[in-house]
């Protein structure tokens, strides 16, 4: 099992960095974690429901003013070059636009939606949550980003707003029209605990994942494993996912697969044509799903909750058509490996993660099976639920 560094280390890391690379000692700071979603996938942008939880893998971020009109970040992470940009602080007339290094896009855009009033800073940026391994590496950089401008300027934002505007910021300076689920659960998580959120009300409901008087059984835990495979959805995938979507609603005369059923999709399945109706039923049948997993939780149904993982994997593979050989590959692992309630793929998809609901006690054999029978090399995590993105006393 993958040993994480603890936030305290991550933390004194970034702070001894900062000092390095500025010369002086950071003043304030902030935190934001990743996610693992365990159901509910490509549903947030069809107004659907998604069940994340955050986990103990956080980008942090310190930093100071330093009575400049320059901007200066520096970062650790396993980016493009240069790890080191510079620019003037932005104004009305002068807006920040996208550019290179692409790392750096996350953090222009959050600036530049939080404020054009801004004086110079000088800050570092370090995480651990795997880049490309559909663990929201760059929703916790924007959230950690506006999380640290909340620190230093003393503007502080509605968490429902802080991840509207992340997620604004992902759109227009890195391209990806993301849905909210990855902002949302990083700036709104709760410790021990997943986050059923309605993407259309941006309501939320706690389940408590641990303990004797949670909602699930102490003796199971989620499994991640990171096929090591990179995924990458600023790509063409995941806008036209999007917009196979957006024609379904549209040719149904719904405002989104959200409102649609598996009777008026048949229906209209002429016209939909193939690709479009399949992406459909994967849609509607995983809106389903979620809020039957969460039922399951509640009612400690975890055969029930394995049961659609599974099927859930299986919508992804064949009908939505976001997994790859390896995701499938580590899924049918678990499927033949004694502990396993239900595995699927996490996140967007093309690699990254699949997430297991096991048995806590057998977790570590599990683990073992995965190693040896993976034709790559599996990263495999057993997370508890953490609270969202905060600032940090340094
Ligand atoms: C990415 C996006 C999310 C969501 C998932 C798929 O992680 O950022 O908004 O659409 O893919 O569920």
């Amino acid at each position: 099992m993958e040993v994480v560094e603890s936030l305290p280390d991550l933390v004194l890391k970034c702070k001894n960095a900062f000092a390095k690379e500025f010369g002086c000692d950071p003043i304030v700071g902030a935190k934001a974690p990743g996610r693992v979603n365990i159901i509910g996938e490509h549903t947030d942008y069809n107004d659907g429901y998604v069940f994340p939880m955050a986990i103990p893998l956080y980008s942090v971020m310190v930093g100071r003013y330093n009575g400049t009109s320059k901007i200066r970040i520096a970062t650790s992470a396993e980016v493009d070059n240069p790890k080191r940009v510079e620019f003037d602080t932005p104004s009305k007339e002068n807006p920040l636009t996208q550019g290179e290094p692409k790392w750096a896009n996350y953090v222009k855009g959050v600036l530049h939606h939080f404020s054009h009033d801004i004086s110079g800073f000088d800050a570092f940026i370090i995480s651990n949550v795997p880049l490309g391994g559909g663990l929201s590496s760059s929703a916790s950089v924007e959230v950690v980003t506006c999380t640290f401008l909340e620190a230093l300027t003393g503007k502080s934002l509605l968490l429902a707003d802080k991840a509207l505007l992340c997620q604004k910021a992902e759109h227009t300076f890195a391209n990806m029209p993301c849905g909210i689920m990855d902002q949302f659960i990083s700036c709104m998580g709760k410790a021990n605990s997943a986050l059923l959120i309605d993407c259309r009300s941006l309501e939320t409901k706690t389940v408590t994942l641990e303990g004797g008087k949670s909602d699930v059984d102490d003796s199971v835990a989620f499994l991640v494993v990171n096929s090591n495979v990179k995924h990458q959805l600023s790509g063409s995938e995941y806008p036209q996912r999007r917009g196979d979507c957006f024609k379904a609603a549209e040719l149904l005369g719904v405002k989104s697969l959200r409102d649609a059923n598996m009777t008026a999709l048949r229906d209209k399945r002429d016209e939909l044509g193939e690709r479009v109706y399949k992406r459909g039923l994967h849609v509607v049948s995983e809106i389903e799903r979620c809020t039957k997993a969460v039922k399951a939780i509640e009612e400690r149904q975890l055969e029930e909750l394995g049961r659609l993982m599974y099927q859930s994997h299986v919508s992804l593979r064949d009908l939505y058509e976001v997994s790859c050989p390896e995701l499938d590959e580590l899924v049918d692992i678990t499927m033949i490996t004694p502990g396993v309630y239900g595995s699927r793929m996490t996140g967007g998809g093309f690699g990254g993660c699949i997430v297991a609901l096991v048995k806590a006690s057998q977790a570590p054999k599990i683990v073992e099976e995965i190693h040896k029978n993976y034709s790559k090399k599996a990263t495999c995590y057993v997370f508890n639920g953490v609270d969202g993105a905060s600032q940090i006393q340094l």
